[in-house]
């Protein structure tokens, strides 16, 4: 009997989701989110949110390295086709993540000898490979992800260590690959960590000065309430102040970042939480419009975050969506943000 009430509950709420308010109707940006195609395929209320409450989506895993190149002489689209399919049969905007990173990346690459010569042929084919697959289908491209420290020196990675200059090499191979992909460069943690956005500023110019196509930054935003507002703005002023389309690429907010096991999800913590979030959406409409690249999270709901499961932090609840793929009462209070945006 419960069981039906609930079944009834669930189909009046989706009946009258004709007539309820989305992000996405009210933000002249792209909202997205990270997808999983496992989820889409075996949970119902996961791939009704995907389908409906975004109109971006970026692969969480299934298009890097490890995942569409698990041999030397073998390329495994099918699980980002599934994203692709998914995200086309939905009309949404579908951005590539990641050509190059120093995780996720199979065991043959790490394994891999050679003199610097055919390490970058390795690397070229790669990128070239895969941008070409997706050209047509991806609006842009993380190209290079997480290339330095929080001391902005370069990350020790086979990347650096093989191939001299390899990220501005990596953007010239994805340009030639899919001339019209959007090309970024993408990282987390600038915030209260000046030498790396300074590096990343760097990067910017060295790359211009040398006409190598680099078009967006990518701050991928994996924050937390106690996250401090002065340290984002200038993190948001100085990325936008380069002209490059700025996106924040890995919204999540963490509300239990040091993983304390009797947290308990109060409602001065949702509240800290709501305000983080509408700060960040505030501070993302304050970007020149032509160069809102859009918004994406992390995930669907809590219960599929990768702070769950990858960070195994159980009590963590960093989404709009909570473990039953309900909204929670923060998504309203951005709807309320974004009266009189479109
Ligand atoms: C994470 C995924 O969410 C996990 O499922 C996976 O196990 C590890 O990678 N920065 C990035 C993303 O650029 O690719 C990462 O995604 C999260 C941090």
């Amino acid at each position: 009997m419960k069981n039906i009430l609930l079944g009834l509950l669930i189909c009046l709420g989706q009946i009258s989701f004709g007539q309820e308010s989305f992000l996405t109707d009210h933000f002249p940006f792209p909202i997205g989110a990270s997808l999983n195609p496992r989820l889409l395929a075996e949970n119902e209320s996961y791939e009704y949110r995907a389908k409906t409450e975004f109109n971006s989506v970026t692969a969480e895993n299934h298009m890097k390295m490890m995942m569409v190149h698990p041999e030397a002489n073998r390329f495994d689209f099918n699980k980002g086709d599934e994203i692709v399919k998914f995200a086309q049969a939905t009309q949404k905007r579908i951005h590539g993540h990641t050509l190059v990173w120093h995780n996720q990346v199979p065991k043959w690459m790490t394994e891999f000898s050679g003199d610097a010569q055919a390490w970058e042929n390795m690397l070229k084919n790669h990128i070239q490979e895969v941008a070409k697959h997706f050209k047509g289908q991806v609006t842009g491209w993380d190209v290079v992800n997480e290339a330095f420290l929080d001391d902005g020196t370069l990350r020790p990675s086979i990347w650096s260590k093989n191939i001299p200059d390899y990220i501005a090499k990596s953007f010239q191979w994805a340009h030639e690959a899919d001339p019209n992909a959007i090309l970024f460069y993408n990282d987390y943690g600038q915030d209260g960590k000046p030498k790396k956005m300074q590096a990343i500023l760097n990067l910017v110019k060295e790359l211009q000065a040398r006409q190598i196509p680099i078009h967006g930054l990518g701050l991928q935003m994996h924050i937390n309430i106690h996250s401090k507002n002065e340290e984002l703005a200038s993190v948001i002023h100085q990325s936008q102040a380069t002209g490059l389309a700025i996106h924040f690429s890995e919204l999540d907010i963490a509300v239990n970042p040091k993983n304390d096991s009797t947290f308990v999800y109060t409602e001065s913590a949702q509240e800290a939480q709501k305000n983080k979030y509408e700060f960040i959406f505030q501070s993302y409409q304050s970007i020149p419009k032509k160069q809102q690249y859009g918004i994406t999270f992390w995930n669907v709901g809590d219960k599929d975050s990768w702070l769950r499961g990858y960070f195994k932090r159980p009590k963590e609840y960093p989404l709009l969506f909570d473990e039953s793929y309900r909204r929670k009462p923060l998504y309203s209070s951005l709807l309320n943000l974004s009266k009189n945006e479109k």
